[in-house]
């Protein structure tokens, strides 16, 4: 029987993710695990442990009581919280990763799931189509560790066969958790001050254009890696995915229909030189070749099922209060 740990579960993908993951392995199957004691409340549905994934030793303990099976490691200081502690924000990414690669190797867990970004790729990478193997030249430090997390993670399976298996995740949009210190996340921002009847300052241009998904494709692409067998997974760092390009500006339209009185003003910040190193488009050719990739969701559906379920999510959050 499979044992489930999610790591940084009460995050974006992970309020989403470990949900699926109950439905895939069962409740009893699957523990929430998040820094935060609070986070206890998001999970009425499956266990959940107070973990700092920092902590080894507890990690170790966990994993080896609970008789995990498997891990995925979602904790992480994302790209516009890293560039304010890029030293903190490194030793969080690098060593937690590190520290399950380890784990993996010592329990010889079936599997790892690590999610990486598009943020490995610099300002001289391509901006359109950006190829799997495109020159890496990352100026964040989020780009950096994601990019030494995808070297270590090809290392710990070529050296000792962990079986880790990794996405370069776009910027992920999801209504069922509030934004977490990604530049991509003004496009989550942006949904929440619409239903509220305000404007909304966004801190990119209005032309940034930027690879996106909306989180249930996120989650499908996450459980399909994990589930293809091993002879399909010729990429051992990370795989590129892509789903939809837009930049706020085009987001915006797309909303206005819905609130004709909804309005945006520009002011960029330090976010706009993090989201002017990254591509525009991804090309996922190797995805889509070797477990069967392909996204469901465009940008109007996408806007068309946010505004349609948020304002549900907001009801039953103030229900829970
Ligand atoms: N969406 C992430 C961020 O903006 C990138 O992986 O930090």
């Amino acid at each position: 029987m499979e044992k489930v740990l999610v790591t940084g579960a009460a995050g974006q993908l992970g309020t989403e993710l470990t949900q699926q993951l109950t439905e895939v392995y069962g409740t009893e199957a699957v523990i929430a695990s998040d820094i935060n004691p609070k986070a206890k409340a998001t999970f009425p549905y499956c266990r959940f442990v107070v973990l700092d994934v920092m902590d080894r030793e507890r990690l170790r303990k966990c994993i080896k009581e609970e008789n995990v099976t498997q891990v995925y490691h979602l904790a992480a200081v994302l790209s516009a919280s890293a560039e304010k502690k890029p030293l903190l924000s490194w030793r969080v990414n690098m060593d937690s990763l590190l520290h399950l690669l380890e784990l993996a190797r010592e329990f010889n867990l079936n599997k790892l799931f690590w999610p990486s970004s598009i943020a490995v790729f610099g300002p001289d990478s391509p901006k359109i189509q950006t190829p799997q193997q495109a020159a890496k030249e990352p100026v964040t430090a989020y780009g950096i560790a994601k990019l030494a997390g995808e070297r270590w993670c090809a290392y710990y399976h070529q050296q000792y066969g962990v079986d880790v298996r990794s996405l370069r995740f776009p910027g992920l949009i999801g209504y069922k958790a509030l934004p977490g210190g990604g530049t991509t996340d003004y496009a989550v921002a942006i949904f929440h001050q619409a239903l509220a009847g305000k404007s909304f300052r966004s801190f990119l241009r209005k032309d940034t254009r930027l690879p996106m998904m909306y989180m249930p494709d996120a989650i499908k692409a996450s459980l399909a890696l994990m589930q293809a067998p091993k002879d399909r997974i010729s990429i051992r760092s990370s795989y590129n995915l892509a789903a939809m390009s837009f930049s706020p500006e085009e987001l915006y339209q797309g909303i206005l229909p819905y609130f004709p009185e909804f309005n945006i003003t520009y002011e960029p910040d330090y976010r706009q030189t993090i989201a002017d190193g990254w591509p525009q488009s991804i090309d996922d050719l190797e995805a889509r070749r070797d477990w069967d990739w392909s996204p469901d969701y465009e940008l109007p559906a996408m806007i068309q099922e946010i505004l349609q379920e948020l304002p549900k999510w907001i009801q039953h959050k103030k229900s829970d209060l």
